[in-house]
C-alpha cells in the first residue's frame, strides 16, 4: 500500500532531509517515488483545498510555496496508519517522543513533513505528484 508524504520547505532549508529519509526508512517504508518540487501558488491551493476555510490556508499556502519540498510515495503495510504514527501530531509540541515532528517540527505550521490523513486522500495525492504510469513502471 502506498502513501504520501511532503517533506515540507522548513525541513528541507534546514538540512534535515537525509535525517528524516532515514528515519522512515528505519521505520520499514520503502521509497517508490520521489521529486523535488517547488510548489506553486495553484498547487498548493489545490493540494490543501480542504482547508480553504480555515484561518491558516492563506498562510499553509505562503509557506508551502516558501522553497523545494520533497514529495514522497512511500509503501509499506498498512501505509496511510503506520506513517501518521511514525510522523506524530501536527503540533510538535503535542507529538510523542521519537515522532518526525517532535524531532524535526518548528511549529504547527512549519511542522517538516505532510502525510495523507486516509486511503482515499492517498490515492488523490500520490496521483497530485506522480503520475500512475511512473509508478507502474517501478514495479
Ligand atoms: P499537514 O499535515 O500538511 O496538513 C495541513 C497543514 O496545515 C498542517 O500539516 C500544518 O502545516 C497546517 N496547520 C494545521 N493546523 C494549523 C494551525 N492551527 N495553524 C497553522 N497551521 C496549521
Amino acid at each position: 500500500m502506498l502513501t504520501l508524504a511532503i517533506i515540507k520547505p522548513d525541513a528541507v532549508h534546514a538540512g534535515k532531509t537525509g535525517k528524516i529519509l532515514a528515519h522512515l526508512e528505519g521505520a520499514g517504508f520503502q521509497i517508490r517515488a520521489a521529486r523535488l518540487v517547488k510548489l506553486t501558488t495553484a498547487q498548493a491551493e489545490a493540494f490543501y483545498a480542504v482547508h480553504r476555510d480555515r484561518p491558516f490556508y492563506r498562510s499553509l499556502v505562503a509557506f508551502m510555496t516558501s522553497g523545494p519540498a520533497l514529495a514522497l510515495a512511500l509503501e509499506r503495510d498498512d501505509a496511510v496508519t503506520r506513517l501518521r504514527e511514525v510522523i506524530g501530531a501536527t503540533d510538535p509540541a503535542e507529538a510523542k517522543p521519537g515522532t518526525v515532528r517532535k524531532l524535526y517540527a518548528e511549529s504547527k505550521e512549519r511542522n517538516a513533513i505532510h502525510a495523507s490523513d486516509s486511503p482515499e486522500n492517498a490515492a488523490r495525492e500520490v496521483v497530485f505528484f506522480f503520475p500512475e504510469r511512473e509508478l507502474r513502471d517501478l514495479g
